[in-house]
């Protein structure tokens, strides 16, 4: 067998080529916010094409505790049939929220919870309690709800159902976890509008799915408001393929000789293809088609991956956050590019699931790539050829597993990734799809 699972371990041997078609499992940023728009709507709202893993499932379980019914519709959960509480009828459930690994709950969540009447608590897991929440809880505090975090990491407590002064606020760093919990306390303020000033602007789901759900939302270009409401209402979102899962078998098949791949129904939202625009600008040859819309306001198109040969480039602030989650993949891009490769204004990728300017950089290092951290990038030594492979461990971080697993097909030898596991954190079917579509001759 050429990827064999143990307890928490994954061995990818070297491939020839990635061939044939592929549909990768719903948005994770689209998922959580179609159950969390529709535990505080009005009615039923119908969720198809929900990508349910174990971030998304944490929230399921937290609108479920707070007290939104959600039927399964079928048994892989990928529809779901949400019954909201209305804007303000959340409850306080028994002891305290537990969002697992989930940031986007973290983050999101308390932006409907500082709405709502009574106590909340937030908490998670190691790694969660290593991610700020002061993000969240400065600018929620200036529109006068009350927070209490330890030193700006979790658990995070909320007093939630207290007057909310309508802010303006200018995003420290670009993020849109923190933007949508700014927008969505809005919807809570005592008039409007609640404006969110970015540096960059970052993926736009939240605003979109707001307007879905008829909230009154206006774009500048480089601002977002929104103003309060009576009510939301959803009937029905159809949640695009993740183009942060797409992404592995996107890099995959432009650097093995002899793919040909198809993805069907993967998210363009512009906000985050990024890792689409940086691959063709080194040279990939990746080609949407048959692009449409979705309900809920989100492009789609299907696409097809042909090999090619890479050339080293930059990567600039102004671009990262439409690739942020996808920065790990074109590291292993660049060190098999022609030339040096440095990408700058990406610090935030050292609060993620790991710290992964290094996890990244030690990865890279282990296959024999030529790969140093700065302070906010990489610089990049690229070589055109294979890299030899070896042992290489994810650090709990879902992207970092399969950073290792696309590394290993790649490579001339292999690679172990230890601590496989955490992949299930948005992708359980990766390994799968993987090995479904690896060719190997030898
Ligand atoms: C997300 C936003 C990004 C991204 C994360 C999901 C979201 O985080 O890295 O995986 O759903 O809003 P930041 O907004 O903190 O950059």
């Amino acid at each position: 067998m050429s990827a064999a699972t143990g307890a928490d371990r994954l061995e990818v041997a070297p491939a020839a080529a990635l061939v044939g078609e592929l549909a990768v499992p719903g948005d994770k940023s689209i998922s959580h916010r179609a159950l969390l728009l529709g535990a505080v709507a009005d009615g039923t709202t119908e969720v198809s094409g929900f990508g349910a893993n174990a971030d998304t499932l944490a929230t399921l379980a937290a609108v479920e505790s707070l007290g939104a019914r959600v039927e399964r519709l079928d048994e892989s959960t990928t529809r779901l049939r949400v019954h909201g509480c209305g804007l303000r009828g959340l409850h306080p459930p028994e002891g305290s929220i537990d969002v697992r690994n989930a940031g986007t709950l973290m983050r999101l969540l308390p932006g409907l919870l500082v709405g709502q009447s009574g106590s909340f608590t937030l908490d998670g897991d190691e790694s969660i309690r290593r991610r700020p929440v002061d993000r969240v809880a400065m600018p929620l505090r200036l529109m006068g709800a009350v927070l209490g975090d330890s030193d700006g990491l979790p658990p995070l407590h909320i007093d939630g159902g207290g007057e909310l002064q309508p802010i303006g606020y200018e995003l420290p760093v670009a993020s849109a976890q923190v933007k949508s919990c700014i927008l969505l306390a809005g919807l809570y303020a005592v008039t409007g509008p609640t404006t969110v000033i970015e540096p960059v602007p970052t993926r736009d789901h939240t605003e979109r799915l707001l307007r879905a759900a008829g909230a009154r939302v206006a774009r500048g270009p480089r601002t977002v408001s929104v103003w309060p409401v009576e009510r939301l209402q959803l009937e029905s979102v159809a949640v695009p393929g993740d183009i942060s899962s797409a992404a592995p078998f996107l890099v995959a098949a432009t650097l093995l000789a002899e793919s040909r791949l198809f993805v069907r129904g993967m998210s363009t939202n512009p906000t985050r293809t990024g890792l689409l625009t940086v691959l063709e600008r080194m040279g990939a040859r990746i080609n949407l088609f048959n692009r449409r819309t979705t309900s809920g306001g989100e492009p789609i198109a299907d696409v097809e991956v042909h090999p090619a040969e890479l050339v080293a480039t930059e990567i600039e602030p102004e671009i990262v956050p439409s690739l942020i989650d996808e920065l790990p993949l074109l590291a292993l891009a660049a060190t098999m590019a022609r030339g040096r490769t440095v990408v700058r204004g990406a610090r935030e990728l050292r609060v993620k699931e790991s710290n992964r300017l290094e996890t990244v950089a030690e990865l890279l290092r282990a296959i024999g790539g030529h790969v140093r951290a700065t302070d906010d990038g990489w610089e990049i030594q690229g070589v055109p050829s294979r890299p030899e492979g070896g042992r290489v461990d994810a650090h709990g971080d879902h992207r970092i597993g399969m950073l290792g697993a696309v590394a290993g097909l790649v490579s001339r030898n292999g690679v172990r990734v230890e601590g496989a596991s955490a992949i299930g954190v948005s992708y359980p079917g990766f390994a799968h799809e993987l090995e479904r579509l690896a060719v190997r001759p030898w």
